[in-house]
């Protein structure tokens, strides 16, 4: 596997696998790589001749007074780890090279109404720099289909709006949230919680599990999340949000919906969590 930071190589490199008629899959990474992400790349290997992964800890989808600079950053035991599954091309710019101008001066991608849904609105200009790196990462490597965990669940909607309203031609797949053997979503931010909050925090997705239940009983919608954010703050969390939503629009479900998705986001002790959890209430 190669590692390149500079455009110039990337380009070369990519230049002879399109004219060899070669496919690209492609997986952005923040890196600190692990199994959910290592998933990415297995499923990336099987649908593409090529396999381009990104590690970049991208400054502009980070508030300020977040954790940008503790964010955990482990490149070469990423590397190993690529290596060993059998990725082609690592891809590590700087933020020099992404954004030569600073943060102020940059032209950016907003993706309209869902950016400022939940964790748009505890996170000013998140989704923003996220679709804005993502859409430099997508003209940079020109992928034929590009990966990413549904654990960030916005965020893959985010990434979808933006791709088939600016026309980009690029397949986007979601793929299932790894979790622990307890339940917990694999994240890299798992890493700064204690060990007493790490035995807390798999009631995160317990809380969804058991919402899941309820909304088979129970169409209360809004009273439902209002119990299940009351369970969690007394569990020790700090709920941010957790609401019933449609599954595709992403706007607050109604009685009447069946394909719902629940978003949640909580703080325990230093970490940010979220999770969700799709529902069918059809099946
Ligand atoms: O999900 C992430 O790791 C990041 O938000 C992404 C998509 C790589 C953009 O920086």
């Amino acid at each position: 596997m190669q590692t390149i930071s500079d455009t110039h190589r990337l380009h070369q490199q990519l230049k002879q696998w399109r004219s060899q008629g070669q496919t690209i899959a492609f997986v952005p990474t923040m890196g600190n790589l692990h199994s959910g992400h290592l998933l990415l790349v297995k499923e990336a290997k099987q649908r593409a001749d090529r396999v381009v992964v990104s590690i970049f800890v991208n400054p502009m989808q980070f508030g300020a007074g977040e954790d940008l600079d503790a964010y955990p950053r482990t490149l070469e035991q990423d590397q190993a780890s690529l290596v060993e599954l059998g990725a082609d091309l690592l891809f590590t710019p700087t933020p020099d090279l992404l954004y030569p101008k600073g943060l102020e001066n940059q032209t950016f991608v907003e993706v309209p109404g869902i950016s400022m849904l939940y964790c748009g609105e505890s996170r000013p200009g998140h989704f923003r720099g996220v679709a804005t790196v993502v859409c430099k990462l997508f003209n940079l490597v020109q992928p034929d289909l590009a990966l990413f965990g549904m654990k960030d669940y916005q965020q893959l909607a985010v990434i979808r709006t933006m791709v088939r309203d600016l026309n980009m031609p690029i397949e986007i797949l979601g793929i299932e949230t790894v979790r622990n053997s307890d339940g917990l979503a694999l994240s890299s931010r798992n890493g700064y919680l204690s060990a007493n909050e790490r035995q807390l925090a798999p009631e995160l997705k317990r809380t969804l599990d058991w919402m899941a239940e309820k909304l088979r009983e129970d169409n209360d919608l809004r009273a439902l999340e209002q119990q299940a954010a009351d369970r969690l703050n007394s569990a020790g969390f700090s709920t941010d949000y957790i609401h019933i939503c449609h599954a595709h629009s992403l706007e607050k479900a109604g009685s009447d919906d069946k394909e719902l998705v629940i978003l949640a986001a909580a703080q325990l002790g230093r970490a940010r969590l979220i999770d969700n959890l799709r529902v069918d209430l059809a099946d």
